[in-house]
């Protein structure tokens, strides 16, 4: 079955790139009928250039200029509990145990400070997209008093937004300075992101068919981040039950990133301002242009270019003496590194739709910066959790022991990162000694349902129903 853009929310497969501001609303179901109501009038509304809100698809956007907001719905377990379809979702254990819930297989130390609305209590995620139209503050009010008279309490409401671009860049920055966001697997959907071009470095690099033959690109199957398609082990993604067909599971984290710490830090362990720049590429394994260490591994580019390179891989570097073994992208996504050209890292990728935050706090004389990590995958302990968990918060798969990603650790003792040297320069080790510079807040666990299974989810389950759903599980 190949991509169903128009039964597909928006902003899984192609993101919202124009669009600079995200509302993220965490509510409560208070009345079910009334929210079920609700739930079938924004899974059939069509768009139709009205005021009215709808659930977006990935449909449209050719002429995605026009559109200048965007909702998307997302349900925690026990918000499908409460909507009657709990049972349908019971078997993704991670997904049902939550965030929260799975903290300490994350390394997340510290959960129980996080605040009781960023940890559980949420059933439903509204997610509002919109960019600078005048209209949309009121339209996004009307929304939100909409949500309060049909049965639903906000929980919480979350602010977000892209960080003003350089002139000249595209895409998105991070509150550390770098361009983020950019590189994601290409899905096999047919439309333009499959290009041959865009695939290279991209996709997935599959072996040889024949002793002489070439290692070639194609894009990741569908089912990797789409349940009802073929993945990469060549079966359907939850199999070919309607209520998870074009569904996706949402991984929603708030990670808070101390800046100052940050900066200063890489202030005392160099000796220049040049130096400074390069041990942070090293951290990251890109410039802040987004150029690869790979490419440019001791000067700074001089002209940054529109969208960085992303057709390349670690083949020749394999000690890591241009981007260190280390670096923040070759752990979360080593592309060739673990060998077997990509058959190792091709199971574990994420699409990222993540958006910086910035929020005042009394009494503060700085705002508190941050991320808002979102990330979409057909399963999220094969995918998430492993990057988050052995290839992040632990060394082994790539011969480091137990150094964690230098940016995102906790680093509890020993605390470093090894930059490794090469003839230019000899080896080093960073050692952050128990300084933190991103601290997780809080987050959940989602699945976001294709927009015929939201329907149903909002019809409610009916004992017909059921059984016809017991019978193509
Ligand atoms: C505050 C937290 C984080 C910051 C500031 C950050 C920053 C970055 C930057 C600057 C890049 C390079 C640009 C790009 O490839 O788009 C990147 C790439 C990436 N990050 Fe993060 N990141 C953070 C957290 C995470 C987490 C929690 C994960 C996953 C568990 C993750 C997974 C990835 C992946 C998969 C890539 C793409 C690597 C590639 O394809 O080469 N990041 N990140």
């Amino acid at each position: 079955m190949s991509h169903e853009p128009g039964d597909t929310q928006g902003n899984i497969v192609r993101g919202y790139r124009h669009m600079h501001n995200v509302h993220y609303l965490f509510c409560e179901i208070r009345q079910v009928n009334r929210v079920r109501a609700l739930l079938r009038k924004l899974s059939a509304a069509r768009g139709d250039g009205s005021d009215e809100w709808h659930v977006r698809s990935d449909e449209h956007w050719k002429h995605k200029q026009a559109v200048h907001t965007a909702l998307n719905l997302a349900l925690t377990y026990p918000g499908l509990e409460r909507l009657g379809w709990g049972d349908e979702l019971e078997r993704f254990e991670d997904f049902k145990q939550g965030m929260y819930g799975r903290a300490a297989q994350l390394g997340d130390s510290d959960a129980d400070r996080w605040p009781p609305d960023l940890r559980d209590g949420a059933h439903l995620l509204f997610t509002i997209y919109f960019d600078e139209h005048p209209d949309n503050p009121r339209r996004v009010d009307d929304l939100r008093a909409e949500l309060a008279s049909s049965g639903l309490r906000e929980v919480s409401c979350q602010t977000a937004r892209a960080i003003p671009r350089k002139a000249g860049e595209s895409g998105m920055r991070e509150h550390f300075g770098f361009r983020d966001g950019f590189s994601q697997p290409v899905l096999e959907t047919g439309h333009r992101r499959a290009h041959p071009d865009r695939v290279k470095g991209e996709g997935v690099l599959e072996p040889p068919s024949s002793p002489l033959g070439r290692a070639s690109w194609r894009a990741l199957r569908l089912g990797e981040v789409l349940l009802g398609h073929l993945d990469e082990d060549g079966v359907i993604a939850g199999g070919q039950n309607p209520v998870l067909k074009n569904g996706t599971f949402m991984v929603w984290r708030k990670l808070e990133q101390h800046v100052k710490r940050f900066e200063e830090f890489f202030e005392r362990a160099a000796s220049s301002k040049e130096e400074q720049e390069w041990l942070k590429a090293k951290v990251i394994g890109r410039w802040p242009d987004g150029t690869s260490l790979v490419e440019s591994p001791y000067e700074r580019p001089g002209r940054a270019s529109k969208r960085p390179r992303n057709d390349f891989d670690y083949g020749g570097d394999p000690d890591g003496a241009g981007c260190p073994l280390g670096a923040h992208v070759r752990r979360a996504n080593p592309r060739t590194s673990l060998g077997w050209w990509t058959v190792r890292s091709r199971r574990h990728r994420i699409i990222r739709r993540g958006m910086p935050y910035q929020e005042d706090v009394e009494g503060e004389p700085e705002p508190r910066r941050g991320l808002i990590f979102v990330c979409f995958n057909a399963s999220i302990s094969r995918q998430f959790e492993l990057i988050q968990r052995h290839w992040l918060m632990d060394g082994d798969a790539f011969g480091l022991g137990g150094e964690q990603d230098l940016m995102l650790g906790s680093h509890g003792d020993p605390a470093k990162m090894t930059i490794q040297g090469d003839r230019r320069r000899p080896a080093m080790l960073l050692n952050p000694a128990g300084e933190r510079f991103v601290t997780v807040l809080g987050g959940y666990y989602l699945f976001v349902p294709g927009i015929a299974a939201l329907g149903l989810i909002a019809r409610g389950p009916s004992s017909r129903r059921r059984r016809l759903l017991a019978g193509t599980r």
